[in-house]
């Protein structure tokens, strides 16, 4: 027996990334009436996803004006740090309790956020909604938290099941983590009402339970200071908070990858602990973030024109977005919570069998738990997509265990 080229022999055999997968199978599909609702990026009405106006100058003037490359350290840019955090809390500056720290996407934010309550509390636990983002589990399992779930969409009433959800978390003990989407929830697009925001910060305190918040989506839901409420009302009433975001979506830079994590401590002391061991991580996984895209997002956040041609482009994304949700609601009364939903997401009651039925004789690309990207849809092809789906819709109680029973036909 050889012992060379056994190198990689003991590695587990990995399944592909169903979305990534997803995208690959959309793209070698030759059919030119396909539908692309899959991967969540925000398409225009001809089916791009254009680089912003605000982005494109921004990076002309970072070109022409940036005198050096050098590191900046781990902490990365702290101009965007600061504007970002603007953004989110409405303040002007962190204050003693609170850090912000450039991170590569979200995704890298969630990384650090996870490594450093694992540290902090040996045997934390984090409970995530059923469903969220795929990611968020592997994220923070691989960051060596122990995952617990609890119940979050209702597929019977097409929202929040937040009493369920609530019951489950009386199992959970101080120091635990509990990961929430501040807005445009992935995969549902379902967000919590002003008094849900209030009883979790209730149930935060009360059980001592650590706020994570994932914000991706901002601006994309109901305007920028619409949705951060429920994350401002978090900081302001619970100590200890951390919060992830991303600039990849509401600044369409998602191969940039654009993000930060904001930790706010208890105090001043909690702070340098939290912030040193952050820093820490964060050179531990990438040395210093990549420049790029948070040199964009600080120079047009620090110049009014730019900033003002961002909000703007923006705003034209988010009512894009609605009117292609009041127009599918209006397709027909199974489809009619897709206009009180928010942000990229919708998700259809339709079992996995009708997705990969409607992928064969519709080209219509979406992943199997029936999310769908709602900017993937437009003038152009919103009746083939209601054609294809709409006999696989599941109405009613029927609806809420459609992802493991074959889909059942409704009359359209
Ligand atoms: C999505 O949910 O489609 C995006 O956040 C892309 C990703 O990385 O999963």
């Amino acid at each position: 027996m050889t012992l060379r080229n056994q190198a990689f022999a003991g590695l587990e055999p990995q399944q592909p990334d169903g979305l990534l997968a997803l995208i690959a199978q959309c793209r070698a599909d030759p059919r030119p009436d396909k539908v692309d609702v899959g991967v969540g990026v925000y398409r225009g009405e001809a089916g791009g996803t254009p680089v912003m106006r605000a982005v494109k100058a921004a990076e002309a003037a970072l070109v022409a004006g940036q005198a050096s490359k050098s590191y900046l350290g781990a902490e990365g840019d702290e101009r965007f740090a600061r504007l970002v955090w603007q953004l989110v809390s409405g303040e002007e500056r962190f204050g003693e309790r609170r850090f912000g720290l450039q991170t590569p996407g979200g995704t890298g934010a969630l990384r650090v956020g996870a490594e450093l309550m694992a540290c902090a509390r040996p045997g934390a636990r984090i409970w995530l909604g059923e469903p969220t983002w795929p990611n968020h589990e592997p994220i923070f399992s691989g960051a060596g938290l122990e995952v617990r779930t609890h119940p979050y969409f209702d597929a019977t009433t097409g929202g929040i099941a937040f009493d369920a959800m609530i019951s489950a978390l009386s199992d959970a003990r101080q120091g635990d983590v509990l990961l929430l989407h501040g807005c445009c929830h992935n995969p549902t697009g379902t967000q919590f009402s002003r008094e849900q925001w209030r009883a979790l910060s209730a149930l935060c305190n009360e059980r001592g339970v650590v706020p994570f918040i994932d914000l991706a989506y901002q601006g994309l839901g109901d305007g920028m200071e619409e949705d951060a409420w429920g994350t401002r009302l978090i900081l302001d009433t619970v100590p200890d908070v951390l919060l992830a975001y991303s600039c990849d979506k509401n600044f369409a830079m998602y191969r940039d990858r654009v993000g930060a994590l904001f930790v706010q401590a208890g105090s001043a002391a909690m702070l340098n602990l939290a912030k040193a061991n952050a820093l820490t991580i964060a050179r531990r996984l990438w040395s210093m973030p990549p420049d790029h895209g948070a040199a964009v997002v600080g120079t047009i956040l620090d110049d009014p024109d730019l900033r003002a041609a961002w909000q703007d482009e923006l705003t034209g994304m988010r009512q894009r977005l609605q009117t292609v949700r009041e127009k599918l609601a209006a397709a027909h009364p199974v489809l009619a919570l897709v206009a009180q939903q928010r942000g990229l997401f919708s998700r259809l009651p339709i079992a996995p069998d009708a997705v990969a039925a409607v992928r064969r004789t519709h080209g219509i690309y979406m992943p199997d738990d029936g999310r769908i990207n709602i900017a993937g849809l437009n003038q152009a092809n919103l009746d083939h997509f209601v054609e294809g789906v709409l006999p696989h819709l599941i109405a009613g109680r029927d609806a809420s265990n459609c992802n493991s029973r074959r889909s059942q036909e409704i009359p359209a």
